[in-house]
């Protein structure tokens, strides 16, 4: 059962300073001192936009020095620290809050946790493609177990931001452009963060985030604007947080970016009306790194100290490294500009957040005997396997080239087949690219007859000795995360070039994929055979990419974004709506001159190596639902899994529907010729709609049911509601 701390809650802050108030509210990482002149935060920002390469990071990371403010710290004016996930480090600091400080108030360790901690999992876009929420579950808890034995409580996950435009770097974090998947992947990773109980040593709070419609950003650029009708907020992006709210989040990240002309990090509307009042959270909400400060560049505050009174009042608790907070608060509240009880009730989501992780009772959760056992256990590793191998989505395969015979003779072409370090993607801060193992190192364990050339040196003369051939091409890790918008997102010209001269040899040629976005690939899918999507699958890549590849694994992941055929459709989505002059062949339609009207891949297109056959589809109106249900038989000679979908078109409505929105899917496990029935009801509730006055409005007429395996389903029914 929940515990209820507030009276302890009440009788802390009844003893507290101003100062140690505000000090409650400072978050800040170690800096970096001694080796280099450049902070941190410069230093993270050096290796993201690839001025210094990761090792040289790492490098850097070991020769510095950190300081960590301790004199700040004895003086109770830090209450949480980021980016420290190490428990030596972590207990050391926590001794001195509740040995040193006047309150002995306790130390909330936050962290990036995004897709795993050491043990690094296939980056969200990747995991969502594996439709299955008790996986995402499951890698969520693998995540908590090594971070906290590492001095973590709070992970800045789940990112739920649903994202349609695939410019956008980000896109890899989240669970791509669907809300309902963005909302059912979100729910399951705060649940494995979680766990059952916060007290809990391996339970880690989740920080959803970026809250909200940080996805929606103007032409996909990173931190851009963000503006978009209420109706489409609240039916598209909403949901998605709401359901991790729901599922129990203990606490949010605000975004960087306005919504309609006004930031997040002090919107009241947003932090105030719509999360503590109508969605009832009493939480923490934490800001962006410096967006405090940075409301002085968006143009709606004056200076800091009018961007921290402003958020304080918006309901931001807590200021990750901009110091608004610490030097400006106090001055606001003792001019009275600032009513001290708004700044309580901050100091009061920090206290309860630190009361529900048990850091009171017990401010050491961990110690380094735990954190050495704990990482990339043989367990943790055959997730991350399950995982990666869930993730892969076979794109084409053409005269059934996959999968390889066991003896074929193959060789593997491409950087990105050996280097370990790039498997993980981007946000992996405790990945080791020793963890990781390579296409090329997994051949090598399984023994397989292979020749390797990362350049292309010696095509002709592996080609003529081998089988088939493998091109491992992409996006570097660098090239998709946060500041990774791309205004160009093909294949780069080396890729393409390393492809086409592939397949020039004559010889049959795979490509597997390593990206942290869709790419338009129209050449690729045109020409080569085959395609395996691998995204970044994290420390099992190689392992699981081989499963699938030589057959031992049936591939089963289905596409959760779109795949353009051009940069320029971006964005490109399944649920946009049809206009009054739906794309097609003739001129007057809504269409590039230059560009097809259908994307390359749709969403939740994914191919196995059985095929799929849907019998009757049936729909029924029930008292409070619509209930739809379909057989799916297995048709092929391989035992397989079909993630079965279900659309929805509301043909004629208040404000004009997407042409199909997705309300159920199931994944479907099939041996070869079984049949099985796959069902959903779909409650009248999820139906419903906005108005152009904001009402919630019944779905009434007609709907169209359509079901199959991804967004094109052609099977349809109709049902009057
Ligand atoms: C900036 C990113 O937007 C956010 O997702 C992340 O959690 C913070 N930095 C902290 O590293």
């Amino acid at each position: 059962m929940k515990k209820n701390y507030e009276e302890r809650i009440r009788t802390l802050l009844s003893k507290m300073t101003l100062e140690e108030k505000i000090g409650q509210l400072q978050q800040c990482g170690p800096s970096l001192v001694g080796a280099f002149d450049v902070s941190f935060d410069e230093l993270l920002n050096m290796m993201f936009d690839g001025r210094i390469t990761r090792e040289e990071f790492d490098r850097l990371m070991g020769t510095a020095e950190q300081d960590f403010h301790e004199d700040d710290l004895r003086a109770g004016k830090i209450g949480s620290y980021n980016g420290i996930g190490d428990s030596a480090a972590a207990n050391r600091l926590q001794k001195i809050a509740v040995e040193e400080t006047r309150l002995g108030i306790p130390l909330l360790f936050g962290y990036d946790v995004i897709h795993g901690f050491r043990t690094v999992t296939p980056i969200p876009l990747a995991e969502s493609c594996a439709w299955e929420p008790k996986l995402w579950e499951k890698t969520g808890r693998v995540a908590a177990k090594e971070a906290t034995a590492a001095g973590v409580h709070l992970t800045f996950a789940p990112m739920v931001d649903v994202a349609k435009d695939a410019r956008w770097g980000r896109v890899s974090e989240g669970a791509g452009e669907d809300v309902l998947l963005n909302a059912d992947y979100g729910a399951a990773k705060v649940k494995g963060f979680q766990g059952d109980d916060l007290t809990k040593e391996d339970a880690m709070a989740a920080c959803l985030k970026h809250f909200a419609a940080y996805g929606a950003g103007e032409a996909g650029r990173d931190y851009n604007r963000v503006d978009l009708s209420v109706q489409r907020l609240w039916e598209e992006y909403m949901p998605a947080y709401k359901a991790c709210i729901d599922a129990g989040a203990r606490a949010v990240m605000p975004a960087f970016n306005d919504i309609n002309g006004v930031p997040c990090t002090v919107n009241s509307w947003l932090l105030r009306d719509v999360l503590r009042e109508k969605w009832g959270f009493n939480g923490l909400v934490i800001s962006d790194s410096n967006a405090i400060a940075e409301c002085v560049s968006h143009g709606i505050a004056k200076d800091k100290r009018d961007a921290a009174k402003q958020a304080l009042l918006a309901g931001m608790d807590m200021d990750m490294s901009s110091n608004s907070y610490v030097e400006c608060l106090k001055e606001l509240v003792e001019s009275g500009e600032v009513p001290e009880r708004v700044l309580d009730g901050a100091v009061e989501d920090v206290l309860r957040i630190k009361f529900e992780l048990g850091l009171f009772d017990h401010p050491y959760q961990t110690n380094e005997e735990r954190e050495s056992v704990c990482m990339l256990t043989e367990e943790s590793r055959a997730i991350a396997r399950e995982a990666a191998v869930k993730s892969l989505v076979l794109l084409k395969n053409e005269n059934h080239i996959l999968p390889l015979k066991s003896d074929a003779k193959i060789g593997i072409f491409g950087s990105l087949a050996a280097d370990k370090g790039q498997m993980t993607g981007a946000w992996a801060i405790g990945a080791r690219p020793e963890d990781c193992v390579s296409m090329v190192e997994a051949c090598q364990e399984r023994g397989i007859s292979c020749q390797y050339s990362e350049d292309g040196k010696d095509m002709l003369k592996i080609a003529a000795s081998s089988d088939v051939l493998i091109a491992a091409v992409g996006e570097m890790k660098e090239e998709s995360g946060e500041a990774a918008s791309r205004a160009d997102i093909t294949l780069n010209r080396e890729h393409l070039a390393l492809v086409r001269d592939l397949l020039a040899t004559g010889k049959p040629v795979v490509v597997v994929l390593f990206n942290g976005r869709p790419l338009a690939i129209p050449e690729l899918a045109e020409h080569v055979p085959a395609i395996l999507e691998a995204w970044h699958p994290g420390v099992e890549a190689g392992p699981a990419i081989l499963d699938v590849l030589f057959g031992d694994v049936n591939p089963s992941g289905k596409l959760t974004t779109t795949f353009p055929a051009a940069t320029g459709q971006c964005p490109m989505y399944y649920a946009h709506i049809n206009t009054g002059r739906p794309g097609g062949k003739s001129k007057f339609t809504s269409k590039y001159l230059d560009a097809p009207v259908e994307p390359v891949y749709p969403f939740g297109y994914g191919l196995s190596y059985t095929t799929f056959a849907y019998g009757e589809l049936k729909v029924e109106k029930k008292e409070d639902a619509v209930w739809v249900s379909v057989s799916v038989s297995n048709t092929g000679e391989r035992d397989g899994e079909e993630t079965v979908q279900c659309y929805v078109q509301h043909v004629a409505a208040k404000r004009v529907r997407p042409v199909r929105q997705l309300k159920g899917y199931e994944k479907v496990g099939l041996k070869a010729g079984e049949t099985k029935e796959a069902g959903f009801m779909i409650p009248f509730a999820e139906l419903s709609y906005y108005d152009w006055d904001m009402n919630k409005i019944p779905c009434e007429g007609v709907l169209r049911v359509y079901v199959g395996g991804d967004s094109r389903a052609e099977l349809m029914e109709e049902v009057v509601l």
